[in-house]
């Protein structure tokens, strides 16, 4: 087992991407502290897991706020006396949580604004912030943030997003130059286009249009994301670091034919 006995925060750990990494994490031996607006979910998660014999706890968090984020450190040291993995996959374009649809700039206004970079860039910027001293002192740790292609070569109807996303590559790089130097490890993955039950909801000419775009001609599965987030939490990726690894595909490779 990759991970065993290594405490792990996931934040948006109720769904998708975030759900499939704290199973793996569990599978790899991790004691799991699942992070997540959805309380209902993130519990019904950590006590199948704790069922299955793994270690697993749930807390109610919001990661726009620096205060919670400080709680949920506060509740994991509490619980299991220290944290060597942050990963943060809290975020999302659209969707429950997140209010509005994609739409264009032009339409866009300064309260939407604050809601795609409070929950996709402070989100990661929170939690990190209420962990980094302690793995800072401990000489060790490993911090995964969850950015987006839209934060490489832009997603149109979601430029805020897009913004806050790449917000979060760049943070990785310059946090990873900072703290090297005490043994943490810094990455960030960068997933194309999952095909979530959101995704499949959505029009098919349009997923039919994404789908042309990608060399490996099929959507990714949240599996797919949280393997390259465990590879990256483990000592595999010991001398990894600052990297964004795209997981989309191809996605990001221009048109093809080209
Ligand atoms: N799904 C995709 O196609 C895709 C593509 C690229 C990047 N991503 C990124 O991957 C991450 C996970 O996406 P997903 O598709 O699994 O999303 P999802 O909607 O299935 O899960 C997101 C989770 O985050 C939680 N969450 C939302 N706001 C929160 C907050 N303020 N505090 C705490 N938890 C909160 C939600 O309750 C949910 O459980 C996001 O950061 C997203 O931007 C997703």
């Amino acid at each position: 087992m990759r991970l065993q006995g290594r405490v792990a925060i996931i934040t948006g750990g109720a769904s998708g991407i975030g759900q499939e990494t704290v199973r793996r994490f569990a599978r790899e031996g991790a004691k799991t502290v699942i992070a997540d607006l959805m309380m209902e979910k993130a519990s019904e998660l950590a006590e199948h897991l704790r069922f299955q014999g793994h270690e697993a706890i749930a807390i109610r968090t919001d990661v726009t706020s620096l205060d919670e984020a400080r709680t949920l450190a506060r509740f994991a040291m509490d619980a299991y006396g220290q944290i060597d993995i942050l990963a943060n996959i809290a975020g999302g374009s659209a969707g429950p949580v997140i209010r509005t649809k994609h739409s264009l700039f032009a339409d866009s206004t300064r309260e939407r604004w604050d809601e795609m970079i409070g929950l996709n860039l402070y989100g990661a910027l929170n939690c990190t912030r209420a962990v980094i001293n302690h793995m800072i002192q401990r000489h060790s740790g490993a911090v995964v943030n969850v950015a987006s292609t839209a934060g490489m070569i832009g997603m149109q109807k979601a430029a805020v997003y897009s913004a806050a996303k790449g917000g979060v590559i760049a943070f990785t790089k310059a946090l990873a130059k900072e703290v090297g130097e005490y043994g943490i490890n810094v990455n960030c993955v960068s997933p194309g286009i999952v095909g979530s039950a959101r995704v499949r909801q959505m029009r098919e000419d349009m997923v039919q249009q994404w789908l042309e775009g990608i060399p490996l001609g099929r959507l990714a599965t949240p599996e797919e994301v949280a393997d390259v987030i465990v590879f990256l939490s483990s000592d595999e990726a010991s001398y990894v670091t600052g990297e964004n690894v795209t997981v989309a595909g191809g996605l990001v490779l221009g048109p093809k034919g080209y």
